[in-house]
Parts: C-alpha cells; sequence; structure tokens
C-alpha cells in the first residue's frame, strides 16, 4: 500500500468512524499523546480530507432549519399546506435524538407540483452534499424495478439495500419516486423496516427518512382546489383537514397504484400525507422568474408571462390551473431566453 493511501485511510478511520471521540475513554495520556502526533498530521489534510470524503456525520449531516425554511418559502410556490407539514415534521425528527420510528412521508400530487422539487430541498438543507450525498437515494420503478417477472428477486434486493446502507449510516435517506408505477408487494417487503422496532437483526432503523411520491390522490386534491376558487375562496384558506378525507379516500380505493395495496396506511406507518395543490398561473409566473435567477439572469416578467401563457390549463371552460404545473419550464426557459 502507498503511504499516500494507507494516510487517507487511517484520515477516514479517525475523521469518519468517529474514532477521535472514542479515544477520550480509553486513557487521557494516550489520548494526550496522540492528538500531539495527530495534529501536524490532521491540520495538514483534514481540509483537504473533508472536501473530497463525506462521512456519516453531523458536519455532513445536520438540519439547517432555517434554510429549509427559507427554501420552502422562496423557491416553492402555491404549497403552503405541504409547506407547512414538511417544515414541522423534518424539524421534529431531525431535533429528536432517538426517534420512535423512522420518518415516513408521503407526498401526493399531480405532475409539475413540486414533489420531487420538495424531496430535493430536504436533502439540501439535511445533507452537504445534497443530492448527490451517497446516503441519499431514489429509487424509480422504471430504473430499479423493472421487469413485473423478477419482483421476488427485486424485493430480496430492496431489503438489502435498505438494510446496507442504514447499517452505513443511521441518518440515510430513501425517496421512491412514482409510487403508482411500483409493484404490489414491493413495498409491502420493506414494511417492517417503518415501523416502531427498536432494531431488526441488529440494525435500528430509527433515524432513516422515507419519502413516497405519487399522483394518487391527485384528482382529489385538484377537486377540493377547484371547489374553493368557484367559491371565489382564497387558496390560501385551504386547509389540511378540507383535503384529508377525499385524499385519504382516493388513495385507499385506487386500486391502480401499487402503494395502495399495502398496509402502510392501516398500520399508520405513513408519519403525513403532503398534499401538493395544482398550480394556476401565478404560480408558473413565479417559477418562470426564479428559474431566470437560477440561471443567474435578470428577472424578465414579460418572458415569465409569456412562458407562463404558453402552457396548457384546465378545466377546458375555466383554464385555472396548469396541466403540467411547473414542468416544463426550464426548457421553456431555453427557448426564450
Ligand atoms: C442555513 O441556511 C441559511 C439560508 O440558506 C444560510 O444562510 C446558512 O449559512 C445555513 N447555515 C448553515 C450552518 O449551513
Ligand atoms: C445502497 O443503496 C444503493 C442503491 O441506491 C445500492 O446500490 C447499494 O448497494 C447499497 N449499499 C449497500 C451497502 O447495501
Amino acid at each position: 500500500m502507498k503511504p499516500r493511501t494507507r494516510h487517507v485511510l487511517l484520515l477516514w478511520l479517525l475523521l469518519c468512524s468517529g474514532f477521535t471521540e472514542a479515544i477520550e475513554p480509553i486513557s487521557t495520556s494516550i489520548a494526550v499523546g496522540m492528538a500531539a502526533a495527530l495534529t501536524g498530521f490532521l491540520a495538514r489534510y483534514q481540509n483537504i480530507f473533508y472536501y473530497f470524503h463525506e462521512c456519516c456525520r453531523p458536519e455532513w449531516i445536520s438540519l439547517n432549519s432555517t434554510g429549509l425554511q427559507a427554501d420552502l418559502e422562496s423557491k416553492l410556490f402555491g404549497q403552503h399546506v405541504a409547506s407547512r407539514i414538511i417544515l414541522k415534521a423534518v424539524n421534529g425528527f431531525m431535533s429528536n435524538d432517538n426517534p420512535k420510528k423512522p420518518l415516513v412521508l408521503s407526498l401526493h400530487g399531480w405532475t409539475g407540483t413540486g414533489k420531487n422539487f420538495v424531496s430535493s430541498l430536504i436533502a439540501e438543507n439535511i445533507y452537504k452534499e445534497g443530492m448527490d450525498s451517497s446516503f441519499v437515494h431514489v429509487f424509480t420503478s422504471e430504473l430499479h424495478f423493472p421487469h413485473p417477472s423478477q419482483i421476488e428477486t427485486y424485493k430480496t434486493q430492496l431489503q438489502q439495500w435498505i438494510k446496507g446502507n442504514v447499517t452505513n449510516c443511521a441518518r440515510s435517506m430513501f425517496i421512491f419516486d412514482e409510487m403508482d408505477k411500483m409493484q404490489p408487494g414491493l413495498i409491502d417487503s420493506i414494511k417492517p423496516y417503518l415501523d416502531y422496532y427498536d432494531k431488526l437483526d441488529g440494525v435500528s432503523y430509527r433515524k432513516a427518512i422515507f419519502i413516497f411520491l405519487s399522483n394518487a390522490g391527485g384528482d382529489s386534491i385538484i377537486q377540493t382546489a377547484l371547489d374553493f376558487w368557484r367559491g371565489g375562496r382564497d387558496r390560501e384558506e385551504i386547509e389540511l383537514k378540507d383535503l384529508e378525507t377525499s385524499l385519504s379516500l382516493s388513495v385507499f380505493n385506487n386500486k391502480k397504484s401499487g402503494f395502495w395495496h399495502t398496509s402502510l396506511i392501516d398500520k399508520n406507518l405513513v408519519d403525513f400525507f403532503v398534499p401538493f395543490l395544482p398550480l394556476e398561473y401565478r404560480h408558473v409566473v413565479q417559477c418562470a422568474l426564479s428559474g431566470m435567477a437560477d440561471r443567474g439572469l435578470p428577472p424578465n416578467q414579460d418572458v415569465a408571462d409569456q412562458v407562463a401563457r404558453d402552457l396548457v390549463y384546465f378545466p377546458k371552460s375555466e383554464r385555472v390551473f396548469s396541466v403540467k404545473g411547473c414542468k416544463t419550464i426550464d426548457s421553456k426557459l431555453d427557448y426564450y431566453t
């Protein structure tokens, strides 16, 4: 082994595994001696090391609560209900050093309303490396579980992945995209991990975060939003309780969506159902302006209006909500700017 490789490995042990904290109880004199010997060494390499190697430690994983709140307020549009639930849920969970079960969020709403975006905001405000973190895992049925005939293999694989990753790092995050397309039974296989167990096979899953994204219930959320709009009521008046009943009914009764064949709901394994409302013209304009800012462009209201006008709105008669939410804004901006 080359000396440099050895140094890097040693550093990994020291910094990633919490070895420096483990020294303490051994013996003060040994620790002092070691610490003295290591100081120069660490001083030379620490920054480089931290720069290159993500570890399962608070330096790399801790919630920036003000950051999450600021992001939800300034980057997510038209989702006052979702925004509130997410902030409360994530804050509560991350500030608890000894949670009784993993955090399980189920995000519902039609396409382009911000479910994926919110997941990445959560990741970015917990993990220094954000969505690129080696502790954040995204699963989609098309990519990871494409062949219905191999469901049994997938189940075993998924269990092993989650177990392996949580063993490596208790504060791991798992995002399941397009739950509607997941095969029935797949999520059933990881149900025990979502439950109130102290440990399963020596592994505790209580500090992990699971996020499920789906369109299920989207129609009933739209109906509620439309009822408010037709009643001339302010969208911001919509509360979770206005959506909850119709959401859970439509989710329960939707036989097509793999997720709901499972007993996740009956067993109350999902901690929070998070509804995403359909987006109106003004929200699309906000998305466009925000997209410009992301590209370092000055805000241009005319272009934002143009982009928003180009989208299709429904229902046909009133044209209130964008069919694809903010989904195609980015590619439209490429075209107009
Ligand atoms: C938390 O987020 C805020 C707002 O984005 C940022 O100004 C601040 O530096 C962050 N704090 C830490 C500790 O990263
Ligand atoms: C962690 O999950 C990824 C999939 O996101 C998988 O490829 C990898 O093998 C898992 N790691 C372990 C140690 O199981």
